[in-house]
């Protein structure tokens, strides 16, 4: 694997609310998840995992500290390049699928395809999704497993280098939970894209290349997992 750094958060802060109300809920964090990695974080609730996802996702701002995806220094970026840099960079991944209803699977996912200059082939990624048969059906007509893989299409179908994933198998049962983990890591391995998997599920770091914890606002555990097993094989 390419050894490169890819992500590389360095003292990064973020709180919320004012005056005593304020909570500090990230207090300085540091880590560099290189390109090409599984990277899973746990953490209990409310220890900060969206609220990190978020960060790096430019979808707010950090109080301090810097964010470097690739070349760039998000912690840098105006609104404007921001906005360009969710386009043309990042793929999102909700536990709740967020599709649109009144279009049919492939509509979905074909309505971000065109957010990018260099789209993976639709035909191609339905038929890997496992979606090919059902592209005609409407999210209501197909399973919530199915619904998963479509909003996985729909943060795929741009090629994206960096896919975030909050809770992506916290809505499914264990088999189907199991399916989405294997097309992640069937995703990462044709594609390459650095990905970040937000879990509760402790079991789940066995896929991973890097684990991270976080707890009371600091990473508690920052690891590389030498031992990867395939998702099919994970167990809880
Ligand atoms: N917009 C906000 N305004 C105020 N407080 C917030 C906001 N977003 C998050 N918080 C607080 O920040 C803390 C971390 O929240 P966050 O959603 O990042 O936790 P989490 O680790 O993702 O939890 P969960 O596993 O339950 O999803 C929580 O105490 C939460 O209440
Ligand atoms: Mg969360």
């Amino acid at each position: 694997m390419n050894r490169e750094a890819f992500l590389r958060i360095d003292n990064l802060k973020k709180g919320y609310g004012e005056g005593e109300a304020h909570v500090e809920v990230l207090q300085g964090i540091s880590t560099a998840i290189n390109r090409g990695e599984v990277c899973v974080l746990l953490g209990p609730s409310g220890s900060g995992k969206s609220t990190f996802l978020n960060l790096v996702g430019g979808l707010e701002p950090a109080d301090s500290g810097t964010i470097w995806v690739g070349g760039t220094e998000l912690t840098k970026l105006s609104d404007r390049n921001l906005v360009e840099y969710r386009r043309r960079e990042l793929g999102f991944v909700f536990q709740f699928y967020n599709l649109v209803g009144d279009l049919t699977v492939q509509e979905n996912i074909e309505v971000c395809e065109y957010l990018s200059e260099n789209p993976l082939p639709i035909g191609e990624l339905l038929r890997s999704l496992g979606l090919w048969e059902h592209r005609r059906k409407f999210p209501h007509q197909i399973s919530g497993g199915q619904q998963q893989r479509c909003a996985i299409g729909r943060a795929l179908v741009k090629n994206p280098s960096l896919l975030l994933c909050d809770e992506p198998t916290g809505a499914l049962d264990y088999n189907t939970s199991k399916e989405i983990l294997a097309l992640m890591e069937q995703v990462n391995q044709e594609y390459g894209c650095t990905i970040v998997i937000v879990t509760h599920n402790d079991a789940i770091r066995h896929m991973a290349h890097r684990i991270l914890r976080l707890r009371n606002g600091q990473f508690v555990e920052d690891s590389i997992n030498t031992d990867v097993r395939p998702a099919s094989s994970l167990e809880w």
